[in-house]
């Protein structure tokens, strides 16, 4: 009976939430478009209107078509929640739909999600406004314009014109920079001065021949301190958005200066080290030339570190050259693992790099943290300890998952040691879904094909002798 009741109370508040009484009554007419402007594709126009019709009521707010329901106290409060967080995954604005601003290849990767999936608007909502489901053309069409959208962009260049509107995008195979002060930074890098009793350099921590990690599952520091959290890898950070797994340093010149005074990591000052880099001659002389200005400084050791970092692209993976075109160099069950993965994975894990462009939380679906067990860190809160903002509690930057093979053991505090199990756990924790042996093996081959060449030579065949 009790049981009756409640479900009775649901339901008439959900009528109350989603029924449009509004626009039965006339209350609550449907708001004029917005035109898009000249330039628009046909294909943009389109999907713009689709929005502006079926998407506007929970993710444009202040474009919101006020139904009368929307002063009552409960509703009111369960509407605003809604399109709190509607809007924070994907805010629908003014400039958007005229095609003043444009949509990120984040929005771009999400509305692909959410359109390849079937998932918006909600099934609750659509249970009362039957009408706003879309349809097969306009589902097709939002998909045609994605990848006209990627198509478009400069991250596409390098694919055949058959994959560029995917939402993986390949590596170039070269990268533009002054090579002498990439030398120097590699020089740098493997540099034992940077720390405080000369014992560490970056590639401790980050060996190039180790997937640019330590395959540890937290990184050890000056005298064999463990630290908090796992080593990413620094092959292709240049493309994270920003750098650490909770984004504090904004790039990787002022990424590189956190390292060497950590007392924990490479435990030195920066007055110390330059001092001790200023008695070795090649340095000076290295500086001088490229630094003219400056000379060697915290600044210039910083930057010549962040100039070496960006020449750390992976291109040439079997991936990339699927991408360039070679069809063939795939199996099938890699290219079926491709597909589950652009189906399930992409809207986090997008990009050249697969990752790097946006902070999602850990645990979407499932409490991650329970799942795993143990005590909980200060490390784990992520973007939280940046932001001090309750949502991003859990937040972390999306790793890229490139040479993921190699950059074991995974996840921000290196509790997985094998692949199928980090596919298995962000299935569970991130989709709430349970994904098959097979589906998981398919995405566990796909991603091998992910690992790529440095100085030409696969990273699993680099040596010492390549690094130097
Ligand atoms: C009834 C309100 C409602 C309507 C209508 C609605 N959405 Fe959503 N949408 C949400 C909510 C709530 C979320 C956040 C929670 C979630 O992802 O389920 C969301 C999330 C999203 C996301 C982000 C998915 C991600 O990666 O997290 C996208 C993209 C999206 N919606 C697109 C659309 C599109 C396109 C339409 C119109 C065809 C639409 N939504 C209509 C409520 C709505
Ligand atoms: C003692 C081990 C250790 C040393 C030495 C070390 N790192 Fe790291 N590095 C880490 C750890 C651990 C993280 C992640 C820390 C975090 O996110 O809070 C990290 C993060 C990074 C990142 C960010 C990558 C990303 O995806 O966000 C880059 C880039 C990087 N290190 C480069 C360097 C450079 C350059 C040096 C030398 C100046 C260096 N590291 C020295 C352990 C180390
Ligand atoms: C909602 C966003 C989101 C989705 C969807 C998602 N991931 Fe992730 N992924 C993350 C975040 C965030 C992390 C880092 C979490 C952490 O370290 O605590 C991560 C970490 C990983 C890692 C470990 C990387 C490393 O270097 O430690 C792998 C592997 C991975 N994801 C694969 C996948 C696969 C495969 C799928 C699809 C089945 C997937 N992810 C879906 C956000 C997502």
């Amino acid at each position: 009976m009790m049981k009756n009741f409640s479900l009775l109370l649901l339901l008439l508040l959900a009528i109350i939430l989603f029924f449009p009484v509004s626009n039965l009554i006339g209350l609550q007419g449907k708001n004029e478009l917005i035109p898009t402007g000249m330039n628009g594709s046909d294909s943009f126009r389109k999907v713009s209107q689709i929005m502006q019709n079926k998407c506007v009521d929970c993710h444009a707010p202040g474009m919101l078509r006020k139904p009368f329901y929307a002063v009552l106290p409960i509703a009111k409060q369960l509407m605003e929640k809604d399109m709190a967080q509607a809007s924070a995954r994907l805010s629908l604005s003014k400039e958007l739909f005229s095609g003043e601003a444009a949509f990120t290849p984040l929005l771009l990767a999400r509305l692909e999600h959410v359109v390849g999936n079937d998932s918006m608007p909600p099934a609750l909502y659509l249970t009362m406004h039957w009408t706003d489901s879309l349809s097969v053309d306009e589902k097709k069409t939002i998909l045609a314009w994605i990848a006209e959208e990627r198509a478009k962009s400069a991250w596409s260049k390098e694919a055949a014109t058959s994959f560029k509107g995917e939402p993986v995008q390949a590596l170039p195979l070269t990268v533009e920079l002054d090579m002498d002060k990439v030398n120097l930074g590699n020089k740098l890098f493997h540099e034992r001065l940077l720390s405080g009793d000369d014992s560490l350099n970056c590639a401790s921590c980050h060996d190039l021949a180790r997937g640019g990690t330590d395959q540890a599952k937290v990184a050890t520091g000056i005298r064999g301190q463990q630290g908090p959290i796992n080593s990413p890898t620094v092959y292709n950070a240049m493309y994270n958005i920003a750098q650490f797994w909770d984004g504090r340093a904004k790039d990787l010149q002022e990424q590189a200066a956190g390292p060497v005074a950590n007392p924990i990591e490479m435990g030195a000052q920066w007055d110390e080290v330059v001092e001790k880099l200023k008695h070795v001659a090649d340095y000076q002389a290295a500086f001088a030339k490229l630094y003219p200005e400056q000379g060697l400084s915290k600044t210039t050791v910083t930057d010549a570190i962040a100039v070496f970092e960006q020449s750390l692209v992976t291109g040439n993976s079997r991936f990339d050259q699927y991408l360039r075109g070679n069809t063939a160099i795939l199996s099938s069950d890699e290219i079926q693992g491709y597909e589950l993965f652009k189906t399930n994975c992409a809207s986090c894990h997008f990009g050249p790099a697969l990752g790097g462009l946006s902070y999602e939380k850990m645990g979407v679906k499932r409490d991650y943290f329970k799942l795993r067990g143990g005590e909980l860190t200060e490390a784990d809160n992520g973007r939280f300890n940046v932001t001090k903002r309750e949502q991003d509690r859990h937040f972390f930057k999306v790793p890229v998952l490139r040479n993921i093979d190699l950059t074991y053991p995974y996840f921000h505090d290196g509790s997985v040691i094998s692949l199928a199990d980090a596919v298995r756990i962000m299935g569970e924790v991130q989709l709430g879904k349970t994904f098959s042996q097979d589906e998981t093996a398919k995405m566990v081959a796909f991603l091998g094909t992910l690992t790529g060449e440095y100085k030409g030579k696969l990273l699993t065949h680099l040596t010492t002798a390549d690094l130097q």
